[in-house]
């Protein structure tokens, strides 16, 4: 993010003293990504943001990955998901590949314990709930409709108020806006379906570190890569991480809320690019909203069939009103991807269905991915076996079913 904040206390000058009035001497981190040629902070801990006490094996939930092989076209029911109530520890993976991965995980109200991501940057979907995210920043409220955007490295934890679904996206890279919503000096454009002041940033640093201040060997769960793939690591730390009594830069947690996004439509069917709000490296993530449709006197609101030629789709189904589908299986918390090699779009019927609808009233996050998505245990647990046969009306589960799908498939 090009967008500069600063909260707390600082020295006027970079890599200078800074002092509190008994004379201690503040710790003066930088946190930057690409290797001092990109965004950064300067954050300034009362400890030493580097003693540790100790390390050992943290075991990570089920990291494995099923190939999506035979091809199909897939449902997977996230609402039928039993997870761990942990905000971390809790989640279930539900599909992944080299680059990205998605898990969900329904909370309790207990916290997380305290975590970070060295992997890359998370962006979680709040589909529902709220609370907050305590950071080395300062703490970050959420609620439904939020993304949360948690840099790569970012010590901290989730703190629910009620129970909340989570859908966590968790990349190998950083999370950031299209570049082509930006100026070449990062600002956000005109054309954008959201700016700068869309971005809700971190708060309240001095509660954090007036709690944290006088607690000794804290534990950190660290997720990060080896040769063997994902793993886990708990780390303890001589102090408490949240000692940051101030900090400036352009590289901090925040959200942004879908109720934010400025939905951009046509004369004819708008293309996914136009829902885009995110991007990773091999991914995007789009959000598809109420909105007027098309407005073109033979306009068809309902998209074409499309072949994802260089890319595996997951719309993840959030809001709106899922009972005009019957037959399709779809629903609310429900996940379909459609793999890269196959055409997709919607049932013939709903084409008809859809001429002369001037709204769309539903919600839904879609990931694109431009590798081939595998199936996570969490996905595989609660697979619609059915839905791969959904278009043609017969298959080898369809079991006598006669529901082709009134989808009205937005991507
Ligand atoms: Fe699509």
């Amino acid at each position: 993010m090009a967008h500069y904040r600063a909260l707390g206390r600082l020295p006027r000058q970079r890599h200078t003293q800074l002092r509190d009035d008994d004379g201690h001497l503040f710790r003066e981190e930088l946190m930057g990504e690409e290797g001092f040629s990109s965004d950064s902070s300067l954050l300034y801990h009362r400890g030493v943001p580097s003693a540790i006490t100790d390390s050992q094996v943290w075991d990570l939930p089920d990291q494995s990955r099923t190939p999506n092989h035979p091809l199909k076209p897939r449902h997977l029911k996230l609402h039928d998901l039993e997870t761990g109530a942990c905000p971390v520890e809790g989640r279930r993976m539900v599909l992944g590949n080299n680059d990205v991965r998605i898990a969900y995980v329904v909370t309790g109200t207990d916290p997380s314990p305290l975590y970070r991501n060295a992997i890359g940057d998370e962006c979680v979907y709040v589909e529902t709930g709220s609370g907050t995210v305590e950071t080395v920043f300062g703490t970050v409220a959420y609620r439904a409709g939020d993304y949360v955007i948690v840099p790569r490295a970012t010590d901290h934890r989730w703190v629910p108020a009620e129970p909340s679904r989570l859908y966590a996206v968790e990349a190998n890279s950083h999370i950031h806006p299209p570049k082509r919503y930006l100026s070449r000096f990062g600002q956000f454009l005109e054309h954008a379906p959201y700016c700068e002041r869309d971005l809700v940033g971190p708060a309240d640093l001095d509660a954090l570190v007036e709690r944290s201040r006088d607690l000794t060997d804290v534990e950190v769960l660290v997720k990060h890569r080896t040769s063997a793939g994902i793993v886990g690591t708990r780390l303890t730390y001589a102090t408490h991480p949240f000692d940051v009594v101030g900090w400036d830069g352009c590289l901090y947690p925040y959200t942004f809320n879908i109720e934010d996004y400025m939905p951009i439509t046509g004369k004819v069917h708008q293309p996914p690019p136009v829902h885009q709000v995110f991007e990773g490296w091999n991914f995007v993530i789009c959000n598809f909203l109420p909105r007027k449709v098309d407005y073109h006197d033979l306009a068809i609101p309902v998209p074409y069939y499309h072949s994802n030629v260089d890319s595996d789709e997951v719309m993840f189904y959030v809001g709106g009103d899922y009972e005009a589908r019957k037959g399709s299986g779809i629903n609310l918390g429900s996940i379909s991807l459609h793999p890269g090699g196959h055409a997709h779009g919607p049932q013939p019927s709903a084409i008809e269905a859809s001429l002369g609808v001037d709204y769309f009233d539903e919600s839904a996050v879609m990931v694109d991915t431009f590798a081939p998505l595998e199936l996570g245990e969490g996905g595989l647990a609660v697979e619609d076996p059915a839905y791969a046969w959904t278009w043609a009306g017969r298959g080898p589960d369809a079991g006598g079913d006669d529901g082709g799908p009134a989808v009205f498939s937005n991507s």
